[in-house]
């Protein structure tokens, strides 16, 4: 059981999760979150849910949690909030939360890896998706969906990549509610940055990237790239160096040769 109290007291924001919803079960957090219907419209409005139907994760895959031991959570951004010509830097900004939480909290040194994912001894511990929904040209609501497995320990399935959890790698117990509020700390704190000083999410980020100056693979559908990881551009798309011409890499799975 979230300790919604408890959560409280350790949330410092201005917006981020000043709205909070708690649910025991859900088909999917973002999914309720994109809909208009649903009467929440305020910037940072968070839903947490202890179970869902229908968690997905990137790429139409399944987002497998276990019900009560892990975070599943959505944060709504409304216009406002929303740097349209930035989105790229949303992910990053949000996965590099996620990282600076996990090393405030238990020393540890978690690897991000491109787009988004977090990384703990090259195992997935959390992953991000972001969806939007338009009026118009416009977005105006933009949720970012987040899985972090914090205290399950078995995990059954298929993974493209293998997954794990805070707990089975500190063999602890991770109280949830300290959790999550570090991490809205910290993304409250990041996220603002996009405004004012995007290059400094993109070099925190870069930093926690092992496979930088790496040769990787890139898979997209049926469609495979090889090539040697040589940066990101100024909005964190994936520069491959293919045989000495650089190409711009949009979207795909990465993993190193
Ligand atoms: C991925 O790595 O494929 C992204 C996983 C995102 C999972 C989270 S859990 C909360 C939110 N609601 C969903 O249905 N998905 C995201």
């Amino acid at each position: 059981m979230f300790n919604l109290e408890s959560f409280d007291i350790k949330l410092n924001t201005d917006y981020i999760g000043r709205n909070f919803i708690y649910t025991e079960e859900i088909d999917s957090t973002n999914s309720f979150l994109l809909d208009k219907e649903n009467k929440y419209n305020s910037d940072g409005t968070i839903i947490l849910a202890e179970k869902q139907i229908k968690g997905r994760g990137r790429k139409d895959r399944v987002w497998y949690s276990a019900k009560g031991l892990n975070l599943t959570f959505s944060i709504l951004l409304t216009s406002k909030k929303i740097f349209t010509n930035k989105l790229n830097l949303i992910n990053f900004a949000t996965s590099l939360s996620i990282a600076v939480a996990f090393e405030n909290l238990f020393q540890l040194k978690p690897e991000l890896k491109w787009p988004n994912d977090v990384l703990i001894n090259g195992k997935k511990v959390s992953g991000i998706l972001l969806e939007s929904t338009s009026k118009g040209s416009k977005i105006d609501r933009l949720v970012i969906g987040i899985g972090i497995n914090v205290n399950q320990v078995m995990f059954q399935g298929v993974y493209a990549i293998p997954p794990t959890s805070l707990k089975a790698e500190l063999s602890e117990n991770i109280e949830r509610e300290k959790l999550l509020a570090e991490f809205l700390n910290t993304f409250e704190e990041i996220v603002e940055k996009i405004k004012t000083n995007p290059d400094e999410i993109l070099k925190d980020w870069k930093t926690r990237c092992r496979l930088i100056g790496e040769k990787i693979l890139i898979e997209d559908g049926e469609k495979t790239k090889y090539g040697i990881f040589d940066d990101l551009d100024k909005d964190g798309f994936l520069l491959l160096n293919v045989k000495g011409k650089i190409e711009k890499i949009h979207l795909g799975d990465v993993s190193p040769v």
